[in-house]
């Protein structure tokens, strides 16, 4: 069976954890949350501390922390095992990037980027050569947004590099996308807080060559930064990544 570990044990976390304890598909290490109530969720140690050679003999570590997370350990761990990050505004430090691919190659371990809130990025990935025009639009609850005025507000319009800086915890969409597509610096990103809506919804339209594509995604959010969808979609992408016998979805 495979052995994996968490770091972060909140809401994608718990739900993963839930998911691979009810279906026995894998054992869980241990969970690294120095945050974290608990001492163990769904029977899988909680862990405050966490040093290099506890990451020695396992499959895999799944983030879902913070992007400063994945930042402290992607390096790290792939020089022990794959790495599966949902914090995907990381990804906007170039260096960062660089150095884990260069790590994941030379130990030739994997860096499996899930689609998390939205659906297709295997398809935009498929697809980049052609494109010449991305954008993507959110819209969310102030609170989603960590705002504390309820007030309609188009927060930033601009390249999506610093749309993640100004708001690494909320738009791992746009992230993903600029990694998957035509990149930080050319993907364009709006973000709006909007009181009257409790969801999350993500507007992304592609453009290219031949290609003409509109994904529309909304998600009802109960205030955090992840929606009701994320979670299922965590599980299916680990799912998949765990292997076993059966259809598959590619
Ligand atoms: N890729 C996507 O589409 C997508 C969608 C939604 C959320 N996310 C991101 O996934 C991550 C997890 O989301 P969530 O809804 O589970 O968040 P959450 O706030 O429910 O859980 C985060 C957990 O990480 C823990 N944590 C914080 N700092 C830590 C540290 N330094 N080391 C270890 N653990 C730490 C917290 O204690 C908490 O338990 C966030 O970064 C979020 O922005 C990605």
């Amino acid at each position: 069976m495979k052995k994996i570990a968490f770091l972060g044990g909140g809401k994608i976390g718990r739900a993963m954890i839930s998911h691979v304890t009810e279906t026995g598909s894998a054992e869980v290490a241990f969970v690294y949350d120095p945050f974290a109530k608990d001492a163990e969720i769904c029977g899988a140690p909680v862990v405050k501390e966490v040093a290099d050679p506890m990451f020695e003999g396992l499959d895999l570590v799944v983030e879902c922390a913070t992007a400063e997370v994945v930042a402290e350990f992607i390096v790290r761990v792939l020089k022990y095992a794959d790495f599966m990050p949902f914090s995907m505004t990381a990804f906007r430090d170039d260096e960062l990037r660089e150095s884990a691919q260069g790590t994941a190659k030379e130990n030739g371990h994997r860096v499996f980027l899930p689609h998390g809130a939205i659906l297709g990025l295997d398809g935009i990935f498929d697809g980049r050569t052609e494109l010449e025009e991305v954008t993507v639009e959110t819209t969310k609850n102030p609170a989603s947004l960590g705002q504390k005025n309820n007030e309609y507000a188009v927060l930033y319009e601009g390249p999506t590099r610093k749309a993640t800086e100004l708001y690494p915890r909320n738009v791992n969409v746009h992230a993903a996308i600029a990694l998957a597509g035509i990149g930080f610096d050319r993907t364009h990103s709006k973000i709006v807080a909007d009181p009257s809506v409790n969801t999350n919804t993500h507007l992304i339209h592609l453009v290219g060559k031949g290609i003409d594509f509109t994904i529309r995604v909304s998600s009802f959010s109960e205030g955090g930064v992840t929606g009701k969808y994320t979670p299922l979609s965590a599980c299916g992408s680990l799912d998949r990544v765990l292997g076993g016998a059966g259809f598959q979805f590619v």
